[in-house]
């Protein structure tokens, strides 16, 4: 049975999102329906409302959530009404040319609807005045409920606090997923956190559990660089006061970290990361950029004779069941801080000032709490 459900829905690009009443139906074969319990609010949201990230309107946005399942579709053996969940952004059908080759995160089944805001099948089951409604990333988690792939529910311990679940669903995953997959981070490597919002304070807790010697964290606000410290970095650049790279190059006698990330999605912040690099580094490129955005680098000096790699890094090279699993035993190890990335919980109703927040740059995660 089709219910109403409270969502935020983008109507344009540049608009404010609307929250109102729309109507979501039951899940078809292989989908579930989840009662969100949370939502963080990441700067991707932001990067679709402000255009940086295209998509098609309207849709509901937001796809860093967690949940309890509601209902479940036909065909659907491993989740049951109840089950606790978090939702993955990237649904991992398990069985595709990358899937079966250890980069579910590059899944080629689901890519177009994660792409185009639709269900596996190209439709959504959100409607609002009879006119059908995409939903980010087969996501769309800022509404009270969502259909998604069974695929896209990977089922938590009931114990677990569905806020912080819900950020396990993209900022943690990506972070620590940068780190620990993406990353070869050798014990003793000095490494450099090129922004430290949501995500990049999870490449800077990812890096602490691989050992990581030096972690220097960059950014603009001094509040980040505050908080960063207590994520376990070492050493600080404020990139307001002083060049970010020249600022790296210092702490490291000159010659670049080993392994630098980005994780913002400025073309100026990656030409700064693969430039603060070592020769024979690693760049890490975390953020997603504007579409036109170029890497920008000389092939003899910055590549060949500098030996540098320069690799993209997309949901964090994340096995979202084995990843959800590893991420939440650490928690438990006390290895992670997830309650700390939790700045502030708001009602969907403000899901506008959580946006004023995150551009502002006042906030590490706002949640919103339904
Ligand atoms: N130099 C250094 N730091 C900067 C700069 C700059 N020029 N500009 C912004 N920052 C800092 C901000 O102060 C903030 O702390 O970058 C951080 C970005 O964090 P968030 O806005 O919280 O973004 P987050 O959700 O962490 O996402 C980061 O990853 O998933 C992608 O689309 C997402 O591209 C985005 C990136
Ligand atoms: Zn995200
Ligand atoms: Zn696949």
């Amino acid at each position: 049975m089709s219910v109403m459900t409270k969502a935020a829905v983008l109507v344009g690009v540049g608009q404010p999102l609307e929250v109102r009443e729309v109507d979501v139906d039951e899940p078809h074969a292989g989908e579930v329906r989840v009662r969100m319990a949370a939502s963080g609010v990441c700067h991707s949201d932001l990067s679709m409302q402000n255009g940086t990230l295209l998509t098609p309107t309207p849709i509901v946005l937001g796809h860093e959530g967690a949940g309890v399942v509601e209902s479940v579709g036909e065909g659907v053996t491993d989740l049951v009404a109840g089950d606790h969940v978090v939702i993955s952004w990237v649904p991992q059908c398990g069985s595709c040319y990358f899937c079966s080759r250890g980069q579910p995160e590059l899944c080629e089944t689901t890519a177009m609807s994660v792409a185009m805001g639709c269900l596996l099948d190209g439709t959504t089951r959100f409607t609002a005045d009879g006119q059908p409604l995409r939903q980010m990333t087969a996501a769309g988690t800022f509404s009270q409920l969502s259909v998604i792939p069974a695929i896209s529910a990977i089922r938590i311990d009931p114990e677990l606090d569905l806020g912080v679940a819900a950020l396990i669903g993209c900022g943690v995953l990506t972070g620590v997923g940068a780190a620990l997959n993406t990353a070869q981070i050798t014990p003793g490597d000095t490494v450099a956190v090129v922004g430290c919002g949501g995500v990049g304070l999870n490449v800077i807790q990812g890096a602490a559990i691989a050992g990581a010697g030096e972690i220097i964290a960059v950014d603009v606000h001094p509040a980040k660089l505050d908080l960063a410290r207590t994520f376990g970095a070492t050493a600080v650049v404020d990139a307001r006061q002083r060049d970010a790279v020249s600022g790296v190059m210092e702490l490291t006698a000159q010659r670049g970290a080993d392994v630098a990330f980005e994780v913002i999605g400025l073309q100026q912040t990656i030409d700064q990361t693969i430039g603060m690099t070592r020769r024979g580094g690693q760049a890490i490129l975390v953020g997603v950029p504007r579409m036109d955005a170029a890497v920008n680098v000389p092939a003899f000096f910055g590549v060949v004779l500098a030996e540098k790699t320069i690799r993209g890094c997309w949901y964090g090279g994340a096995d979202v069941k084995r990843d959800v699993a590893r991420i939440i035993g650490y928690d438990r190890d006390g290895r992670l801080k997830l309650d700390q990335l939790i700045s502030q919980t708001v009602a969907l109703e403000q899901v506008n000032e959580a946006f004023d927040a995150l551009t502002g740059g006042e906030v590490a995660r706002s949640v919103i709490a339904y």
